[in-house]
């Protein structure tokens, strides 16, 4: 398969993916389902217009695109906050989509003469099919959040669980490793993974899996939203203002909604929808009452990635947890098909070199790192993708959930997002240094 082919079938895999997400009649696409998240037919629209602008303009704005300029203008993310999309004068649903095929026919020729150009750069067409990903999962977002009768059913057939794993740890040797990706050995990483640098990890201890759901739940019936001690002073005045009891969508009778379906919580299922003050206040509560051994709390995005990609037996990264080859359904639950995190434990052959598992897939999980540039870091093309953020308070979230498209997915891929959100499909799992006694 030749490179324009392999981009070609990306772009062809995220739009088919937006159109089903936005498969819904007109009134369905205009509800904004919380002023957190824009309305779905928004979302149709911007992806057409950034793919205009990055691909067939070269990122030139002052370029005109398809679009007259005031209509474009209502596609610009720093322009329009998300609560204040659902009032704008946005294009209607059919329009929506002519405007993106008619984007995406034109990008389709610009990629066939790439082959041919020998100065041509396949960076900006990876980055958009990133971004029209990315966009797919904050659609699903709006759709969790969205009241009513089910639209999406109940989600594709999982591997079962593995009894055991939940709650045990793997241990990490402490010493340097590469963190983060050079252009040479991914050359679709994004600016803000870039570049790879030696940093030193002290040794410690590491989940082997995500926090379940019961393990959660026994926090949640132990009183620990009603216990400031085990909250950050920030995390437990956000817990009263915001009124949280339990994750968001637990009801308080054992069940959960997912997706407009009400079920029963699934116990061996990675816990998902709490905040980053909510992982952090279950770590302090775990460590501090023996549910797991003392001095738990979440792990740096260093820790994370290394125990994802270190290999010290060979003294380099893999690619991904598992080796060097692509992600399957055998391996992580990725695409977004199943509504849901597998069970901990469903993926053995997905183990990292240090044994833990489900670090790609499932949930996105909080890290205790705030988002900050690696050294000798340098926008890309879409200069405001990371750069406007850094410095903002915002948290690093590592893994990418099952709602993540998987040929975007790095083990060096950085999300972020305010500490505060829950929106968001993100879990955790525990760390402790190695000079825990408990550790
Ligand atoms: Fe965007």
């Amino acid at each position: 398969m030749t490179l324009q082919e392999h981009l070609a079938g990306e772009l062809a895999a995220a739009r088919a993916r937006t159109l089903l997400l936005t498969d819904h009649d007109e009134p369905e696409l205009l509800r904004q389902h919380t002023p957190l998240l824009s309305p779905l037919v928004w979302d149709l629209a911007h992806v057409g217009q950034q793919e205009d602008l990055w691909l067939l303009r070269g990122g030139n704005a002052a370029c005109r695109g398809l679009l007259p300029p005031d209509v474009e203008a209502l596609y610009d993310a720093f322009t329009h906050p998300r609560a204040q999309r659902a009032r704008l004068p946005l294009l209607p649903p059919v329009e929506a989509r002519a405007f993106c095929a008619e984007v995406r026919g034109r990008v389709l020729d610009r990629l066939e003469r790439l082959g041919r150009d020998d100065d041509g750069d396949p960076f900006p067409f990876a980055m958009v099919v990133s971004h029209e990903q990315q966009h797919d999962e904050t659609m699903l977002q709006a759709l969790g959040v969205r009241t009513g009768p089910p639209l999406l059913g109940t989600g594709s057939p999982l591997p079962p669980g593995r009894p055991g794993v939940a709650g045990t740890a793997v241990a990490v040797a402490g010493g340097e490793f590469v963190l983060g990706a050079d252009a040479a050995d991914e050359p679709f990483s994004l600016d803000n993974e870039r570049p790879a640098h030696r940093v030193h990890v002290p040794a410690y201890r590491l989940g082997r899996v995500p926090v379940t759901n019961a393990e959660y739940a026994a926090f949640v019936a132990d009183g620990g939203y009603d216990q400031p001690r085990w909250w950050s002073p920030r995390g437990w005045a956000h817990r009263v203002e915001a009124g949280l009891e339990r994750p968001q969508f637990w009801g308080t009778d054992g069940s959960r909604t997912r997706f407009g379906v009400v079920e029963e919580l699934p116990p061996d299922e990675p816990v998902q929808h709490v905040t980053a003050f909510e992982a952090e206040a279950y770590a302090a509560w775990a460590g501090g009452t023996g549910a797991a051994p003392a001095g738990a709390r979440l792990p740096t995005e260093a820790e994370w990635e290394k125990a994802a990609v270190w290999d010290p037996a060979t003294g380099r990264r893999r690619r991904f947890p598992w080796g060097d080859s692509e992600p399957t359904p055998a391996l992580a639950n990725l695409g977004g098909a199943a509504l849901r995190p597998a069970p901990v434990g469903a993926y053995p052959a997905g183990a990292s070199p240090c044994g833990a598992e489900q670090l790609l897939g499932d949930v996105w999980e909080w890290t205790s790192s705030d988002l900050t540039p690696w050294p000798g870091f340098r926008p890309m093309l879409y200069a405001d993708y990371s750069a406007p953020f850094f410095g903002g308070g915002y948290r690093v979230l590592r893994g990418g959930s099952w709602a993540v498209g998987p040929s975007i997915l790095r083990p060096s891929f950085r999300n972020w997002d305010h500490p505060f959100r829950r929106q968001v499909f993100a879990g955790f799992r525990l760390a402790w240094s190695a000079d825990e006694p408990g550790a």
